[in-house]
């Protein structure tokens, strides 16, 4: 991609048009030219690393119960559409690996690991998938230390939800991790110059409003998460205009 460009997340796939984490979430999220598809893994009963935001399956299926506790046929067989639409009835959580299938190396994929145990099974995919471009995430900064521990070159960005962000913020330069991915009320100058004086691209969740974008980027974000791609495409050609490319650091 061009470097100039404002890198912009598909949030959980096209999640304002159609059921979050599903491949017609993923697919609406390329058509709407989305840079790159952010989504949630836990893992199965088996321990197969699969796409889903919550623990459980209630919010987002017409199934009950714990994702871990449920094995991979259990999961598959839910309805993961119709809670969102009829029209998507036929959507399955999908596994990990359908989504590296569907995604070969068309757009970043930004795995957000939601349980410490799926690391090492993300870890595993990624063996078998090595032509995926990934970003894996995660709250969980002492799993992001052992992931860098086990795989160096494992490219890597910090969540944080806390004012507190320096010492989550020294613990990705520690990692030598690509992004800080900080909430978007938590974005300051501060904040925006340490990362980057680091090495560290900046890019905010979740935003869907075009004036916030704007601000964002004014204030020196160089990616944001959106549930609405189609949106917020023309606010990121915008932002190309007063974007300082070294804003992206090491992350491309
Ligand atoms: O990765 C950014 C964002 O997805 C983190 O929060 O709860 O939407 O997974 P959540
Ligand atoms: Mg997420």
């Amino acid at each position: 991609m061009n470097l100039k460009s404002v890198f912009l997340w598909a949030h959980r796939g096209f999640s304002a048009q159609a059921p979050e984490n599903t491949l017609a979430a993923f697919s609406l999220a390329e058509a709407a030219g989305a840079d790159g598809i952010e989504l949630d893994v836990h893992l199965s009963r088996e321990k197969v690393p699969m796409v889903i935001h919550d623990e459980t399956v209630d919010r987002t299926t017409d199934g009950r119960g714990v994702v871990a506790d449920l094995t991979v046929r259990q999961l598959q067989s839910l309805d993961a559409g119709s809670w969102f639409s009829g029209q998507f009835a036929a959507e399955a959580i999908p596994t990990l690996e359908e989504v590296f299938q569907w995604a070969g190396d068309r757009l970043r994929l930004n795995l957000e690991i939601k349980s410490a145990a799926a690391g090492k099974a993300v870890l595993d995919l990624l063996d078998v998938y090595a032509q995926v471009d990934v970003l894996v995430s995660s709250f969980d900064h002492d799993l992001l230390s052992e992931l860098h521990r086990c795989s160096p070159a494992l490219p890597l960005a910090f969540l944080c939800d806390s004012h507190f962000w320096r010492r989550p913020l020294k613990r990705a330069i520690a990692c030598e991790a690509r992004a800080f991915h900080p909430s978007v009320r938590l974005v300051s100058r501060p904040l925006i110059n340490a990362a980057r004086h680091a090495g560290l691209a900046v890019h905010a969740w979740t935003v869907d409003d075009p004036g916030t974008a704007r601000n964002l980027l004014r204030r020196g974000c160089s990616g944001l998460f959106t549930n609405n791609p189609g949106k917020l495409q023309e606010i990121a050609r915008i932002g190309e205009n007063f974007l300082d490319p070294s804003a992206h650091a090491r992350i491309f």
